[in-house]
């Protein structure tokens, strides 16, 4: 894996995290860590200087949200399409209840103070900087919640700092 520049990227956002979607993972080889599949995020700029940051919603029950809580740091992988049906077990199968990472052939990497897969394509290393649940107050529309929200388990936003990019190829690369 070659580290990038953010400034240097090239792709689309909204076919990179919703249409291939991404591993949210956190945890270190000591306290153990869990992953699992999002499709909800966004990518962009935010305080200091234009910061680069990443933005994951989180639903409570969530397993990996434990980790999220815990550790200083999350991470972000995008992984090659053949890894499409281990990513839709990881988003359907609880860490609490089955060592997915294992069971999906995914090889932990403990570095920068958080973890990654080695299979990964590319990979966002984010400190956290800010998290705070949505609040039903701020919804304009009831249709939102309705539909996303019947059990009214709202998401936690966690607001990231991209500190690092890791790249295995040039696809990433303009
Ligand atoms: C394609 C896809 C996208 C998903 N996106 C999210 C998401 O953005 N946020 C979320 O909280 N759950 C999302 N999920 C659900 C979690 O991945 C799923 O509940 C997972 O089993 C949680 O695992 P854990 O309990 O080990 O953390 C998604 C699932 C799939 C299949």
């Amino acid at each position: 894996m070659k580290e990038i520049s953010y400034e240097k990227m090239k792709f689309n956002p909204f076919n990179l995290i919703g249409g291939e979607w991404m591993l949210v993972s956190a945890g270190s080889e000591q306290s153990g860590c869990n992953t699992m599949t999002a499709s909800w995020g966004h990518l962009g700029c935010l305080w200091g200087h234009n910061d680069p940051t990443a933005v994951i919603y989180i639903r409570p029950s969530r397993y990996t949200k434990e980790f999220l809580d815990k550790e200083t740091h999350f991470t972000l992988c995008v992984m090659e399409g053949a890894f499409k049906k281990q990513m839709a077990y990881l988003g359907s199968v609880s860490g609490r209840n089955e060592n997915k990472i294992a069971k999906a052939g995914l090889t932990p990497v403990y570095a920068d103070g958080t973890v990654y897969f080695a299979e990964a394509k590319l990979v966002l290393i984010c400190r956290k900087l800010y998290a705070s649940q949505l609040q039903e107050s701020g919804f304009f529309y009831r249709e939102t919640i309705d539909k996303n929200y019947p059990a009214r388990d709202y998401h936690t936003m966690y607001i990231g700092k991209i500190e690092k990019i890791l790249a295995r190829d040039e696809e990433y690369l303009g």
